[in-house]
């Protein structure tokens, strides 16, 4: 037997293989698949202060190997979240890690304060990079509101703090830098890459929201360079993800420097994926004969 625990800013994960925000309902649907008892952390989609009603539709578009997408984050709200949705993602019994947004630097640091209060949150993620929102700022594509935005969070709250990262930037790897300088507790990237598609038909962009984010197998590789590069640069571990659809894609990630990895896209592709690749990375990591997923984080920087 192979220890798959891992750890991220002191929490222990009892394998490193959780959702991507925004891909994963804990409802009765999934439920049926698999128990998500058994994944490493859960994560709810990405919530705001107020309710917000997200994006018009088409709201989704499938790529070759990829899906573009731009929700927009529709937001029930921190106050209806916390009362019905906190208590069932806590009762699951893996670490909960809670996802928030701000539209001002007082509503990240309200939010986050208002997440610690609840004393049943184990983490925070900052959803600093989703390129569909209606105000469209991308906070990770810029360095002094990325790290005001770390800093001011992480003196108003004891939780520790995972930055999520954008790839739309000149150097994702420099911007994991800049968090973790501010005060990051871990980062995860990669959120997804802007992107449109146009109707040929009537000449118009086909999405609601006119450009989207595009996810899945297509942006693996962008998000594999961003894990590798980013790796050598920060002491800080990274939550890695980005078009992962099997166990070997996961286990890219945790060779390319990954602590844990997120699926998201395929989860709807596929429900079973998550349960799939908690069980091929421990078989890999057996195989090859270590005792620990640990032991493989990184690897390929050798
Ligand atoms: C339909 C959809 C909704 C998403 N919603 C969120 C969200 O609310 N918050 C967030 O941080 N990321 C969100 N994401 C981004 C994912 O968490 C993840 O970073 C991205 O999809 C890359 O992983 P993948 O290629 O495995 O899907 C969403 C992605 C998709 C496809």
């Amino acid at each position: 037997m192979i220890d798959t625990s891992v750890e991220i800013a002191g929490v222990t994960l009892p394998n490193p293989v959780l959702p991507a925000s925004g891909t994963y309902e804990v409802d009765e649907v999934h439920a049926g698949f698999f128990s998500p008892s058994e994944l490493g952390a859960v994560i709810n989609k990405t919530i705001f202060m107020n309710p917000r009603p997200g994006n018009p539709p088409p709201r989704i578009w499938e790529t070759p190997c990829g899906m573009l997408n731009a929700i927009g984050i529709p937001s029930e709200g921190l106050e209806r979240f916390l009362a019905d949705q906190l208590p069932r993602l806590r009762s699951l019994g893996p670490p909960v890690i809670l996802s928030i947004a701000g539209n001002s630097l007082q509503e990240w640091q309200d939010l986050a304060a208002a997440v610690d209060r609840t004393g049943s949150v184990d983490m925070v993620e900052l959803d600093l990079s989703c390129p569909n929102l209606e105000e469209g700022f991308i906070w990770a594509a810029d360095e002094a509101a990325l790290s005001r935005v770390v800093a001011s969070v992480v003196k108003v709250t004891r939780l520790p703090v995972i930055s999520k990262l954008s790839p739309n930037v000149r150097d994702i790897s420099e911007m994991a830098v800049v968090a973790e300088r501010a005060g990051t507790a871990a980062v995860s990237m990669v959120n997804s890459y802007q992107g449109m598609a146009i109707d040929i038909g009537t000449r118009k962009p086909i999405l609601g929201n006119i450009t989207g984010g595009l996810t899945g197998p297509a942006i693996r590789p962008l998000a594999i360079h961003g894990v590798f590069t980013t790796f050598k640069k920060i002491t800080v571990p990274i939550i890695g993800m980005g078009g992962i659809a099997t166990w070997q894609d996961a286990v890219e990630f945790l060779l390319a420097g990954a602590t844990a990895v997120a699926v998201g896209t395929q989860n709807f592709v596929n429900p079973l994926t998550m349960k799939e690749v908690i069980e091929g990375i421990a078989g890999y990591v057996e195989e090859a004969g270590f005792s620990s997923v640990r032991d493989i984080i990184g690897l390929a920087q050798e």
